[in-house]
This record gives structure tokens, C-alpha cells and sequence, in this order.
């Protein structure tokens, strides 16, 4: 038996200069710069460009990628009219799904040839721009379609966070709610080869197109395991109801075997590096809206947790309560992830195209022995094949 790495734990893919994940120093670093100082000091706009170039922009580059987004703000038409043709109770994630394939066909249409659809640096920086742009009109349109509520037009005088949650909510956010916002949205831009970006680069490694790559990605976050995580947190938040029905709630969870979402990390195991920063825009909001009660469940689950397993929470623990408090609904906040995390997918799409290799690993086979259909005479070419020299190269 070979070294079968399920999961492909501990696997060493290929490089990358977009981020570094350090569990054994507990940190985070987006082009060299820990997370926890972009989040304290950087619109989500400045992180978007460095996750793309490599480099903060300067006050005339961050000037002409702010101009540029909120020129690609409003929801494409053509999108409206598919989502409405949605049901109502369609996850918001599929809605984000559909919508991207949506883009990517009428971007893509008179390519012509499969052999076109990678495209251009240029392109594909043009086409990550765009995106970036287009995601939170078409979070926001479907979290108050949900509702019974009509689009709101964005607003050219507000930044990236505080104009998605002026198009999700029709009010302007306190300045509290946009700079927790804005930190959750720079916290979960990148981290690396997860699940969703690595689902990203193999689409990539084909010659495939932007779209269908990031079209895959989404399928990959929505699982409970990646980003629907911080979505389960709050399921499991109005199940427990409040902080003196924890241990009682934990006994039988864990005598079920449950994994309590929320917590525990493939790579981190002593704690995800984003977390203090998450918990910290958790506390603004939680003195904001006056709602310690949210804390308690917060803290009593995570100490009984910890206390009982050793294993710490992930980004996804604090940000659930947190867009709960801002007026989020719980199936937006995956999408909400999505429209982060577009930053990191496109940087590693880039990054992928510029230096591809196809990527496909090998399997060890564990079924039944070769065996033949009765009666089946092998034609004299198929036997030849086994006698060939192997391919150069
Ligand atoms: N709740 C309960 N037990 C957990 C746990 C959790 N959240 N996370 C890990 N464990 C336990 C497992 O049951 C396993 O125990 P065992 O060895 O007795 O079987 C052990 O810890 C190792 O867990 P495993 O799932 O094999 O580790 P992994 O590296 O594959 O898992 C996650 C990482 C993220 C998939 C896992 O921690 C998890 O499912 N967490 C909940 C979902 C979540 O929050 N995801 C967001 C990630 S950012």
C-alpha cells in the first residue's frame, strides 16, 4: 500500500506567495502582512489589491480600484430576472452559484473555443474586479427578495462594507456595525489552500475559464465542514437556547458524536490566528446592540467546549453571532464568505494561470481484481498497447 494521505492532510500541493498560514506561530499573513494588522487598519478595497498585486496600493491606486468597484456596483439585470425565477427557499448559496455561471456565460459568449476560455491575465484581473464588484448587490438583493423586500440601488458615496450593508438593509450601518463588517470581510478574504481555493486551482490547472473556477469554489464552500460552518454556529446558538442550557446540550451532542461547528481546524490546533480579532468586533457589536445574552451562549460553549476537548474555536465561531447581530439571516452568511473570499480565489487563480501545472493526483485502488466479461475476444491492438515503450517525457 502506498502513502495514502486522506483528505491529503499534511500534502505540500505546490507553492504560494498570496498567504502564509503558520500554525505553529498561530498567525496569518497575506503577502507578508498578519491579517490582524490589515484588519485593524485597511479597507476591504486595500486588501483586495494586495491579495491581486502582491502589494497595499498607494492613495491614487486604492483611489482608482474604489472608483472602478463602485462603477460595477448595481445588479445586472439579467441576473435579477434569473434569481426571481429562483424559489424562494433555494439556499442563497445556490442563488450565488447560479448568478457567477450566469456572468461567466454572457462574459464568455463568442469565445468560441474551449481553447479561449482561460483567457488573459488582464482579463481574468479585469473579470476578478468584476466580480468583486457585482457579489453584494446580489447577496444583499437575495437576503430582502427573501423578505418580501424590493432591491436598493448602492450608493457612490459609501465604501465597499458600508454600501453592502446600505443595499442589504436600506439604512446606513453605525460606524460600529461597518468597521466589524469590514473586519469579518478582510479575516476571511485568503487562508490559503482550504478546500474551496484548492477546488479553484484544480479548475484552473485544466485551462478552465474564471467563472466555472470560481463556480466550483462555491460548491466547495457551501459544506458545513468549510464555509457553511459559521452558518451551523448559529443553528447550534438556537438550539442551546441560552448559557445555562450548555452543558446539558454538550453531554448529549458529544454522546451523539456531533461535531460542534464552530470549532477545531485542519491546520490550527492551538487556535485559528483570526479569531481574537473576530471576537473583539463580536464584543463592539455586542455592547452596540446590548446583547450580552449573545456573550454568555458564546462563552459558556466555548469554555465547556474547550474544558472538554481541547479544541478551540475557528473564525466561523465568532462571526456567526456577529452578522446575526448586524441583521444578517443565517443562510446569508456563506454567501457573505463568498463575497470575501472572491478576493483570495482570484488571487490564486491568477497565481495558478501564471505557473500551471495540471493537477491530478494518483489513488490507490482498493477494488476487486482484474476480472473479464464472459465471451469478450480482446482485438490484437489492445494487446499491443501493454507492449509499447513508455512516452518520452
Ligand atoms: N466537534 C467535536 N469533535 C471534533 C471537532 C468538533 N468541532 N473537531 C474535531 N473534533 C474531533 C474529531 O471528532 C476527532 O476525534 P477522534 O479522533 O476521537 O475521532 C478529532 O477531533 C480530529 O478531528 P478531524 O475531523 O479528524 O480533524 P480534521 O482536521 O479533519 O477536521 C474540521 C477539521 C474543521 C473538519 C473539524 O474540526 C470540524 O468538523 N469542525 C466543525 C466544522 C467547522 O467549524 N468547520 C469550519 C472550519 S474553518
Amino acid at each position: 500500500m502506498s502513502d495514502v494521505r486522506k483528505g491529503l492532510a499534511g500534502v505540500v500541493a505546490d507553492v504560494t506567495a498570496v498567504s502564509k498560514v503558520n500554525p505553529e506561530t498561530n498567525s496569518l499573513l497575506y503577502r507578508g502582512y498578519p491579517v490582524q494588522e490589515l484588519a485593524s487598519t485597511q479597507p476591504f478595497e486595500a486588501v483586495a489589491y494586495l491579495l491581486w498585486h502582491g502589494e497595499l496600493p498607494d492613495a491614487d491606486q486604492l483611489a482608482g480600484l474604489k472608483s472602478a468597484e463602485r462603477r460595477l456596483r448595481s445588479l445586472d439585470p439579467d441576473v435579477r430576472t434569473v434569481l426571481d425565477m429562483l424559489p424562494l427557499d433555494a439556499h442563497p448559496m445556490d442563488d450565488l452559484r447560479t448568478a457567477v455561471s450566469l456572468l461567466g456565460a454572457v462574459d464568455l459568449a463568442g469565445s468560441g473555443s474551449v481553447l479561449d476560455a482561460g483567457g488573459s491575465a488582464d482579463d481574468n484581473l479585469t473579470r476578478s474586479l468584476q466580480l468583486f464588484a457585482a457579489l453584494p448587490a446580489i447577496v444583499a438583493y437575495g437576503q430582502r427578495r427573501r423578505r418580501g423586500l424590493d432591491l436598493v440601488e448602492p450608493r457612490d458615496d459609501l465604501d465597499y462594507a458600508a454600501n453592502f450593508l446600505w443595499m442589504t438593509f436600506g439604512a446606513e450601518s453605525d460606524e460600529t456595525v461597518v468597521d466589524a463588517f469590514n473586519r469579518s470581510m478582510i479575516l476571511y478574504a485568503e487562508h490559503s489552500f482550504n478546500a474551496s481555493t484548492f477546488t479553484a486551482r484544480v479548475v484552473t490547472s485544466t485551462l478552465s475559464d474564471l467563472y466555472s473556477a470560481v463556480v466550483a469554489a462555491i460548491g466547495a464552500l457551501k459544506g458545513p465542514l468549510h464555509g457553511g460552518a459559521n452558518e451551523a454556529v448559529m443553528r447550534t446558538f438556537e438550539e442551546i437556547g441560552d448559557a445555562a442550557a450548555v452543558p446539558a446540550w454538550l453531554d448529549a451532542a458529544l454522546g451523539e458524536k456531533r461535531k460542534i461547528m464552530g470549532f477545531g481546524h485542519r491546520v490550527y490546533k492551538r487556535g485559528d490566528s483570526r479569531v481574537p480579532t473576530m471576537k473583539a468586533a463580536l464584543d463592539s457589536l455586542v455592547s452596540h446592540f446590548g446583547r450580552q445574552d449573545v456573550l454568555d451562549l458564546y462563552t459558556a460553549l466555548e469554555d465547556e467546549f474547550v474544558a472538554r476537548k481541547g479544541i478551540y474555536p475557528n473564525l466561523d465561531y465568532p462571526s456567526g453571532p456577529a452578522y446575526d447581530l448586524i441583521g444578517f439571516d443565517t443562510p446569508t452568511f456563506t454567501p457573505i464568505f463568498v463575497a470575501s473570499r472572491i478576493t483570495g480565489w482570484t488571487a490564486h487563480i491568477l497565481e495558478q494561470a501564471a505557473s500551471n501545472a495540471l493537477i491530478r493526483p494518483l489513488s490507490e485502488y482498493v477494488g476487486p481484481d482484474e476480472r473479464h466479461v464472459e465471451g469478450y475476444v480482446p482485438h490484437a491492438d489492445e494487446l499491443a498497447i501493454a507492449d509499447r515503450p513508455e512516452e518520452a517525457g
